[in-house]
């Protein structure tokens, strides 16, 4: 979703706003601009496209010049990607950048043409530029009060007003945005690798909370205009976790972290052999109390929690319903306060999972978020949290933070089977060995990518494919079809291995691969006999299981083998493999691997 940056200080503003709106690409967008104050005159550039058109553009133009200004990066939703389009919005007066929509913006619009104002843009952000001019009468702050009054939807708004040529102004509700503080200068950014080149000190702006940043530092005022003082915070990771450290993508990157990430998510919920979440208040005593828990999420995320149910469900027997988070806020869900929702989210500032999380709460439920990034809107706004400590996730398809989601999972499923009687202490530990093992295993699995290579050379040109499993494989299929589909663009489907013949297996010809995933010792020889009706109708199939499972000859044209480890913690490692198909086969055509088109990494839009 858009990126917004701004500086103010002693720096050359273009160069600061540059540097730092690259490092918000992984976000996506199709646009991108800034606005700098020239000799006390407010100017921009813009241009539809990466941030390689605007500098092009930069340099017919010539660079603006100065030390304050703001930029931004569009992810389109009202009015296409165009120079036109492009942030920064509104005129001589008032300039500003924006992330997130402005619902009633049609209301406002027309209010403002009956006003004498001319659009140029077809953006949702132009009215807010305008209404703020409209209200302007020389203090800013009240200007911009009465903005919030009249607007409705998500916001972080990045402003410059031209009177006070050495300030910027920010605002924010339910769209993320941080101000930064360096030695004489101030920042302010959607995320924190946007600034970390220059400082690591950084405050969250809070809903509806107003900063104003000058080179001596920040002043921040509530709602009403009183002044506030806020936390100062510190960014617990540096520039090189959100640089790509030689390898030839973030993804890559960061499916090669998933072993570390993994083992600091878990080692401090551990103690004495047994999973310990006591600090966020999840007592043995609390977790027995829940008769249904439900997993809100959206996207991957949503399949973390998928794997979750199986496991919860398995060894706890608690019954577990997941939801796609969009589809939870508006299908009326029976809840009551004996029921836990456990929120996903990486970013932690996904727009329905936020949403998911009010209606819980609304409704008497307790709530757990398992969020990635520190302070987010979702962590700060949830009961309990339980951080995944992947540290900055960058490419846009996720790959370690599914992984850590999953570790949490079976600290939670460990710790309710438990708490319920459904398993010993010694069974308990015994699991909780084998969680501790995974990471290990991954690293394993890891030295040896050929064969998945390999595999994504045979996908390469096809158009179609199938992921198929049962039970924590057909969750894991899930996941293995999304990461495909969204970085390589082939359409993929994953399907429940043994509901093919109801339908599906109507699409596979000759050739068509299909990704069969069989990991549950229990159902292989099912998963296989599914295979093989669809080898028998030409399919290339690909294998994942056990390296101790024989596979008939004739069953598979390829077979990734996996280190054998407990079949409930299989998806740890199966997933690895299909990541990196997903990879390869992405870099394979060519594609941006860590930008795929049309997406966005947080998704702060509903
Ligand atoms: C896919 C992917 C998305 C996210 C989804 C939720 O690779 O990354 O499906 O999982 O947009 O995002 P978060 O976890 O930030 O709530």
């Amino acid at each position: 979703m858009c990126g917004i940056v701004g500086y103010v200080g002693s720096r050359e503003c273009t160069e600061v706003l540059l540097n730092s709106l690259s490092k918000l690409e992984y976000r996506g967008y199709d646009s991108a601009g800034i606005a700098v104050f020239e000799n006390n005159v407010i100017k921009t550039q813009k241009s539809k496209g990466k941030i390689a058109d605007l500098i092009a553009k930069m340099e017919n133009e010539g660079r603006l010049e100065g030390h304050c200004g703001i930029g931004h990066t569009r992810w389109a939703t009202h009015g296409e990607p165009s120079d036109i389009n492009s942030h920064p919005h509104g005129n001589a007066n008032v300039t500003i950048v924006h992330n997130g929509i402005i619902e009633n913006y049609k209301k406002i619009k027309e209010f403002l043409e009956r006003k004498g104002y001319v659009f140029e843009s077809q953006t949702d952000t132009e009215t807010a530029a305008k209404l703020l001019d409209y209200f302007y009468e020389g203090n800013p702050i009240a200007a911009i009060q009465r903005v919030l009054d009249e607007i409705e939807g998500s916001y972080a708004l990045g402003i410059m007003f031209k009177d006070y040529p050495d300030r910027i102004y920010a605002v924010r509700k339910d769209s993320p945005l941080i101000v930064a503080v360096g030695d004489n200068e101030s920042f302010i950014a959607s995320d924190v690798p946007a600034v970390l080149q220059y400082t690591k000190k950084y405050y969250l702006l809070e809903q509806d909370e107003i900063a104003v940043l000058d080179k001596n530092g920040v002043e921040f005022y509530d709602d009403h205009g009183a002044p506030i003082k806020k936390e100062l915070l510190t960014a617990d990771f540096d520039m090189e976790a959100a640089e790509k450290g030689g390898f030839a993508h973030f993804m890559l990157k960061e499916i090669h972290e998933q072993p570390t990430a993994v083992r600091t998510t878990i080692t401090p919920r551990i103690s004495d052999g047994m999973p310990n979440l006591e600090e966020c208040g999840m007592t043995y005593e609390r977790l027995k109390n829940y008769n249904n828990i439900f997993v809100v999420a959206c996207g991957t995320a949503m399949h973390a929690g998928l794997v979750g149910k199986y496991v919860i469900e398995k060894i706890a027997r608690v019954p577990v319903t997941v939801d796609v988070a969009s589809e939870f806020r508006y299908r009326d869900p029976i809840l009551t306060d004996k029921d836990l929702v456990i929120l996903v989210s990486q970013s932690g500032e996904t727009a329905d999972t936020l949403e998911a999380l009010r209606l819980a709460k609304r409704n008497g439920a307790d709530t757990l978020s398992i969020v990635n990034v520190k302070g987010s809107s979702i962590a700060r706004d949830s009961d309990m949290v339980l951080y995944t400590h992947a540290g900055p996730e960058i490419s846009v398809a996720s790959t370690k933070a599914y992984m850590v989601q999953l570790s949490v999972f079976y600290l939670i499923a460990f710790s309710i089977a438990y708490a319920h009687g459904k398993i010993s202490m010694e069974e308990c530990k015994r699991l909780v060995a084998e969680l501790q093992n995974v990471p290990n295993v991954i690293e394993e699995i890891l030295k040896t990518p050929d064969s998945c290579q390999y595999v994504a050379s045979q996908l390469v040109n096809s158009e179609n494919l199938l992921y198929i499993g049962r039970g924590l494989d057909y969750a894991l299929s899930m996941e293995g079809s999304l990461k495909l589909k969204e970085i390589s663009y082939i359409h993929s489907e994953s399907y429940a291995a043994g509901e093919l013949k109801h339908g599906t297996i109507s699409l596979v010809t000759n050739g068509m691969p299909v990704i069969a995933v069989a990991t549950q010792r229990n159902l292989f020889d099912k998963t296989v006999s599914n295979v093989k009706e669809v080898k028998a109708r030409g399919a290339y199939v690909i294998l994942v299981t056990h390296k101790c499972k024989t596979v008939d000859s004739d069953a598979a044209d390829c077979v990734i083998s996996l280190p054998t480890i407990d079949d409930l913690l299989m998806p740890m490692t199966a997933v690895v493999p299909l990541q990196l198909i997903a990879y390869y086969t992405s870099v394979l055509r060519g594609n941006d691997v860590d930008k795929p088109r049309n997406l966005a990494k947080s998704v702060t839009v509903e």
